[in-house]
């Protein structure tokens, strides 16, 4: 199969294209197509001639998009509008990424895909709209929402936590929101299997297991032999511009659906481990 991925200079992107050798695949960054430009992305749909397009591409930081939401709806909405109806023209299929963020954290049980999106922050918000938008072009469009994403060569919380406890001998982390950490080789390894059996509509595919933010980080201090104090604190305690859904975790049945299985989260801190230290 010809793939064509935007967003391949992301944290997701870089491990699709590490995963991604049996197919030809050409990844961009928005130095090669803007999604926000509809002429330059359909250029490079139409020269690529690509079966499958993954939308990786997105504004990802929650608190910018809530300060700057003109900005968000533009790459994460229009951005994924205007990729889906160069799909469309080139008879692509096309798999988007999309997020947890749709929903309004307000359930205690995992959400399914058929349960009705009710984002609380822009970005959740661009995302939902994209999905919407997306699947009335697109009909048998494919779309991964996962979630609290790490991994080698991004911006991620190991990463972050891994730093702060070289600095202090004690940290403080929210134990209020609960979600599903998600390794980006094993997104990666879905993907490409999603693509590969045709998959269509939406799947949720995140690491196997729930925790808090607070949860992930003793887990990752206790894996890493650190002996960084980590005192748990709630969200009204560290004010930021975005609000975040408290309970996020995703259910497994849509991802189990198609025959794959995500390994528990703990069990990929190592490899990240390894890889982090290997740059
Ligand atoms: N990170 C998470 O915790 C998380 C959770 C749930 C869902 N997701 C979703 O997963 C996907 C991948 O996330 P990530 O963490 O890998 O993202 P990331 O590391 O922030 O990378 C974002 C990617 O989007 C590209 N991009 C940004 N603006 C663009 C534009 N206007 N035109 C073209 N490309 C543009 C960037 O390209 P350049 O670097 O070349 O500018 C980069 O390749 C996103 O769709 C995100 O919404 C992420």
């Amino acid at each position: 199969m010809k793939i064509l991925v935007f967003g391949a200079t992301g944290m997701l992107g870089k491990a699709l294209m590490r995963r991604w050798k049996e197919d030809q695949v050409l990844g961009l960054g928005s130095a090669q197509a803007d999604i926000r430009h509809p002429e330059q992305v359909a250029a490079v749909v139409s020269s690529a001639a690509p079966d499958w397009i993954v939308l990786s591409a997105a504004y990802t930081d929650v608190d910018g998009c809530e300060l700057n939401p003109t900005l968000a709806s533009t790459v994460n909405t229009q951005g994924a509008v205007n990729v889906a109806k160069a799909a469309a023209q080139a008879h692509s299929r096309l798999l988007f990424i999309s997020t947890d963020y749709v929903f309004d954290g307000n359930n205690s049980t995992p959400y399914e895909t058929t349960h009705p999106t009710n984002p609380i922050n822009a970005y959740g918000k661009t995302k939902a709209e994209a999905e919407q938008r997306i699947s009335l072009i697109l009909p048998d469009s494919c779309i991964v929402r996962t979630s609290w994403l790490f991994g080698p060569g991004g911006k991620c919380f190991p990463d972050t936590i891994l730093k702060l406890a070289d600095t202090r001998p004690q940290l403080e982390v929210v134990n209020d929101q609960r979600g599903c950490p998600t390794y980006t080789a094993d997104l990666a390894d879905a993907i490409v299997r999603l693509c590969q059996g045709d998959a269509r509509g939406i799947v949720h595919a995140t690491n196997r297991g729930d925790c808090t933010w607070y949860e992930f980080a003793c887990e990752i201090l206790r894996q890493a032999g650190l002996k960084t104090q980590v005192r748990a604190t709630t969200s009204d305690k560290f004010v930021r511009p975005a609000p975040r859904p408290k309970y996020s975790v995703l259910a497994p049945a849509s991802l189990t659906a198609h025959g794959l299985e995500m390994r528990p989260w703990p069990e990929t801190l190592s490899e990240y481990f390894a890889l982090r230290v290997a740059g």
